[in-house]
């Protein structure tokens, strides 16, 4: 189970200040302050997990195309910071390695992002989990979590001992069903589809509620009154800023007591 959660989770490190998913990213999180970074893995051509987000290359760095078409040295050839600010020129696409390292270094907790390229969701999961457990110490905070079933599934099977978190957008019908089977410790959903009523339903189950994205202050707090256990931020020193003494005590694990 998850033993420590804090309310704010630095969102693909602190994507509002540096460029999302670069060790930059992860060191700006733990700058401002955030004791959890959120990142995504995805794999490259000869299967090795490195940090980003879309499918394609070309949103966030220098190239071009599909992540899965480029070998790991191709890709750590690209520049993955002058896209957000030129300040970050030649900031690369970190491997999972170095952004566990460096997380590690500055004493973070992670919430790892299983985040396959479609049709690669058993093998991303694998190796994600492969190439993390050798080097993750017993006792710090992780939180593995997808939105692709599989991913969870492979999670379950291969490290069950660590707390998976199952992502929503549009939740199946049958999600509550799909978060027993894979024994999900959290559900991390959209916070714009959210209300009093389906953060009550989510909590029912017994699991915190997890929301992304949220960088507005009184969003937080109404996503706190309704009993969310923490958000995922691009800005988590703005938010901790704004929001301030509000943010003390401990995240609501379990369902409403009310
Ligand atoms: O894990 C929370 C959030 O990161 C899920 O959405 O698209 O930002 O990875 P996305
Ligand atoms: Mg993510």
């Amino acid at each position: 189970m998850l033993s420590t959660l804090p309310r704010l989770i630095g969102h693909r490190g602190a994507k509002e200040s540096a460029p999302e998913n670069t060790l930059a990213s992860i060191r700006e999180a733990a700058h401002q302050g955030a004791r959890w970074v959120e990142v995504d893995v995805m794999l490259t051509r000869d299967h090795r997990p490195v940090l980003i987000h879309d499918d394609t290359l070309d949103r966030t760095t220098t190239g071009t195309g599909a992540v899965p078409l480029l070998d790991l040295a191709e890709l750590q050839a690209l520049d993955a910071g002058t896209w957000f600010d030129p300040r970050f020129v030649g900031e690369p696409v970190p491997t999972l390695e170095q952004a566990v390292a460096l997380i590690g270094e500055l004493g973070l907790g992670l919430n790892l992002e299983i985040k396959p390229y479609p049709g690669q969701e058993e093998i991303t999961g694998e190796v994600a989990l492969a190439t993390l457990r050798p080097l993750w110490p017993a006792g710090r905070p992780l939180l593995l979590s997808s939105f692709e079933v599989p991913c969870l599934e492979v999670a379950q099977r291969l490290w069950p001992e660590i707390p998976r978190g199952y992502l929503l957008w549009e939740p199946p019908a049958d999600w509550a069903a799909i978060a027993d089977r894979v024994g999900a410790a959290t559900l991390n959903v959209d916070q714009s589809r959210q209300t009093a009523e389906s953060v009550a339903a989510y909590r029912a189950t017994g699991r915190p509620v997890l929301t992304y994205t949220v960088n507005d202050a009184a969003r937080a707090r109404e996503l706190f009154g309704w009993g969310v256990a923490a958000v995922f931020t691009d800005a988590p020193g703005r938010l901790a800023a704004e929001l301030g003494a509000e943010l003390a005590g401990e995240a609501p694990q379990g369902p409403d007591p009310r």
